[in-house]
């Protein structure tokens, strides 16, 4: 009888995998994909088409450095993700941008419909130099599982001024890089502009990102620029491929991370984080009636017991759940720098409150939520 009941298990386990049952989220857990290893996508983005979902993400090792690249999972259901393998490669060859060592965070991946590519935007920074080239990254694929070919990356908006910049703030004053960090005249000088107007000839700072795609068509890319200090968001070209000359510099001197992006009805909302690095810190939330601005404060998202370290975890992106009206789920890492692989996936059901985004920490949760919430 026991050998029978083991016979049926090792049946069962390799028919169907070992995690291909799972009907919940467990935030902060191990999630195993359907091979049993703990899901390696981490600063993940989300793309969804004919019922699946695709999950890119930092392929970690124990530290954070890109030796593998961007992983791609799939899943028809959110819970139950399949490991599709390496969606963008790192490069062998010393030379190249994306070299092993690099540092490749935060992908995200959109379609565009015109040219019938996808179109992958990562945060680069280049090998051996900490995280001082604050570069964006490029790639494009005919297919959502990849491979993507690399194409370039850079400093965006070079020689160009932001549309919200006064005239008065465009003159370059030397004086102003002297200023000492986190004094007033330097935060002053800051929010005036003071690094627009440095890097206006070789580009503007670009980290953590996000993309979004409008109902339009037209995409936007958002960045924290400036020295971490200030948000621009860009609007990207038909084929998704470059910046065009069209930029917004959103909460000047706000110090937002970690830019997640969703639309609901007429109002776009933006979940962000402070600037801790790998430690969490309390969310932001904004909204806007145009993603070229202007945003307006709403505050911490998170609420309850732990909302001032956002349930440690630290905003990647905000995926609307298909089929579901007013269904957004907020995807954080729960960062480990002493072991970087270990990194946990905090999801957690958004409810729009009084023109609001909110989310409240689950043990454990699944898409019914959705069905509760008021209409
Ligand atoms: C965080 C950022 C991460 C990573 C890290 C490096 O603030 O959100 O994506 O860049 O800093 O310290």
């Amino acid at each position: 009888m026991r050998f029978l009941l083991i016979l049926s298990l090792i049946i069962t386990q390799s028919c169907t995998g070992q995690n291909l049952n799972n009907s919940s989220f467990t935030p902060g857990d191990i999630w195993k994909d359907a091979d049993g290893n703990h899901i390696n996508a981490h600063g993940g983005g989300f793309y969804y088409e004919d019922g699946t979902y695709f999950w890119y993400g930092e392929h970690k090792n124990q530290n954070s450095l890109a030796q593998v690249g961007v992983r791609v999972y799939s899943s028809d259901d959110l819970y139950n993700w399949k490991n599709e393998g390496v969606a963008l490669s790192v490069s062998t060859d010393p030379n190249s941008e994306i070299t092993t060592g690099s540092v490749i965070e935060r992908p995200k991946v959109i379609y565009n419909k015109k040219t019938d590519k996808y179109v992958m935007w990562f945060h680069l920074e280049l090998k051996g130099q900490g995280y001082a080239a604050a570069r964006t990254g490029v790639a494009i694929s005919d297919n959502p599982l990849g491979p993507f070919k690399y194409i370039k990356s850079f400093r965006p908006n070079t020689k160009i001024w932001p549309k919200n910049i006064d005239d008065s703030e465009k003159v370059y004053n030397e004086e102003d890089e002297k200023l000492e960090w986190w004094t007033p005249e330097w935060k002053e000088s800051l929010i005036d502009g003071l690094y627009v107007r440095r890097d206006f000839e070789e580009g503007q700072m670009s980290r953590d990102m996000t993309v979004y795609v409008d109902d339009d068509g037209k995409a936007y890319h958002v960045h924290s620029s400036e020295e971490n200090q200030t948000l621009h968001i860009s609007l990207l070209t038909d084929d998704y491929l470059d910046f065009t000359d069209t930029y917004v510099r959103v909460q000047e001197g706000g110090q937002n991370e970690a830019p997640a992006v969703f639309k609901s009805g007429n109002t776009y909302y933006m979940i962000t984080s402070g600037l801790t690095g790998w430690d969490p810190n309390p969310a932001r939330s904004f909204k806007s009636k145009s993603m070229l601005g202007p945003w307006e404060k709403l505050g911490n998202p998170a609420v309850g017991e732990e909302a001032e370290l956002t349930f440690r975890s630290q905003s990647t992106f905000v995926l609307p759940v298909a089929g579901k009206k007013d269904a957004y789920i907020y995807m954080g890492d729960r960062w480990n720098p002493k072991n970087h692989r270990d990194g946990r996936y905090i999801w957690l059901p958004i409810s729009i409150t009084n023109g609001k985004p909110e989310f409240k920490w689950h043990d454990e949760w699944d898409l019914s939520f959705f069905d509760t919430l008021a209409p």
